[in-house]
């Protein structure tokens, strides 16, 4: 059979292969793999999900094996909404929150209602690849802004939303960013808010990691001072689990509220009840601070100890950007070398990196590459690191 595919699944920027060849690699019991982004199954509460699930059936089985609503479970958008609170935000209801199929819905969602082919969107540069893939299946002209050690550079920005007051949204990633692992600095998040309340754009803000920080002081949400102006993104997959794909979209603008649920009830009707009510009854009868705790203290363990081992085992010249907490590092290779071409020749050893091509919307051959420690045995991330510097060695070397 001849397939008849769309042309947007053929364009050679929807980079889905790229991104599945790495997670292919990354799954393979043969390779240590510092290039995906699985959290530590040490925030599986599993013993505690057994219980929340045995209520759930027994109190309200048929609800929750029962079609729902768009919109999601009311006691799971009511916890997110009030943990808005630990962010600095006090005016979000339940009624602002869509639960979505992970946060990687959101951002499909927010494509698909907000992007017609040619519109400008802004992003970091580098950003989060399947962000940058959700949003080039809806053919958008991207516009990109350097990332620096403090956060997004804000003269460029400036630049970017005078000289674009179209451009449709942001996306920002403040908090321990994907890739870079980098945060916004209080300074630099003032100046962004300052930025876009003197503009028509729109800020989508994107917190996966932010619950994961074990050093430093985050900012608040960029919705504290933005209103309706930033649609904020969250997830439980970094701080409970990935696996029942559960994530949300706080979208206090009334009129954008009803085309994202418009739109998602064609998509997937809505998100696993199951799942919600499964997760809300577990969040009503745990302690979720003293879990996220566990997980910072592990991941701090883990980022001081590839740190340690990155130190001693690349070559000198390597830049390491440093991080507070989330569950990435960003190297960077000396003298232009290619991260690409250390990609292929650290797979051919046994170890698996994210080399940065895929996180840049313009830039190729790059010399960063991005790593994982979240999911690592401290020796398989001593051995793998060792590994990594003979191979950048050879490069440094041929
Ligand atoms: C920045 C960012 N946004 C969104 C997601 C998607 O997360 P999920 O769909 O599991 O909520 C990820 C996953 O790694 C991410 O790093």
């Amino acid at each position: 059979m001849q397939l008849k595919l769309s042309d947007r699944i053929m364009k050679p920027d929807f980079q889905g292969e790229f991104t599945a060849s790495i997670l292919a690699a990354a799954a393979s019991p043969d390779i240590i793999s510092f290039a995906g982004g699985l959290p530590n199954p040490v925030s599986f509460p599993i013993p505690e999900m057994e219980a929340a699930t045995k209520k759930v059936l027994e109190e309200n089985g048929v609800t929750a094996l029962q079609y729902s609503s768009t919109q999601g479970w009311p006691a799971l958008r009511k916890w997110i909404a009030k943990r808005y609170e630990t962010m600095g935000v006090y005016d979000v209801s339940a009624d602002d929150i869509i639960v979505t199929n992970g946060s990687q819905q959101a951002l499909a969602m927010i494509g698909a209602v907000m992007i017609n082919p040619g519109d400008e969107v802004i992003v970091e540069d580098p950003t989060y690849l399947v962000a940058l893939q959700s949003f080039h299946v809806f053919d958008p002209s991207v516009l990109t802004v350097t990332m620096n050690p403090d956060g997004i550079d804000c003269d460029e920005l400036a630049e970017v939303v005078k000289n674009h007051p179209e451009a449709k949204f942001a996306y920002l990633i403040p908090n321990f960013q994907n890739p870079t692992g980098l945060s916004y600095t209080q300074e630099v998040h003032d100046r962004v808010v300052e930025i876009f309340k003197s503009s028509n754009v729109l800020l989508l803000e994107d917190n996966p990691y932010r619950e994961i920080r074990f050093a430093g002081t985050a900012t608040d949400s960029f919705g504290k001072e933005l209103g309706e102006q930033c649609c904020m993104l969250g997830t439980f997959s970094k701080i409970i689990t990935p696996g029942m794909r559960i994530g949300w979209i706080c979208v206090r603008n009334k009129e954008l509220k009803a085309k994202l649920l418009n739109y998602k009830s064609t998509a997937d009707l809505h998100t696993n009840i199951f799942s919600q009510m499964v997760l809300a009854q577990y969040l009503a009868d745990n302690d979720v601070d003293e879990h996220i705790s566990k997980i910072k203290a592990l991941y701090k363990a883990k980022s001081d100890f590839m740190v340690e081992c990155l130190k001693k085992y690349l070559p000198e010249g390597c830049d390491l950007t440093p991080t507070e907490g989330g569950m990435f590092l960003w190297v960077t290779l000396p003298n232009g070398l290619s991260a690409l071409q250390l990609y292929y020749k650290a797979l051919e050893k046994g170890v698996a990196i994210c080399p940065g091509d895929p996180f840049y919307e313009y830039k190729r051959d790059v010399s960063s590459f991005r790593v994982n420690y979240s999911n690592s045995t401290d020796e398989a991330i001593e051995k793998g690191v060792k590994i990594l510097g003979e191979a950048c060695k050879e490069m440094m070397e041929a």
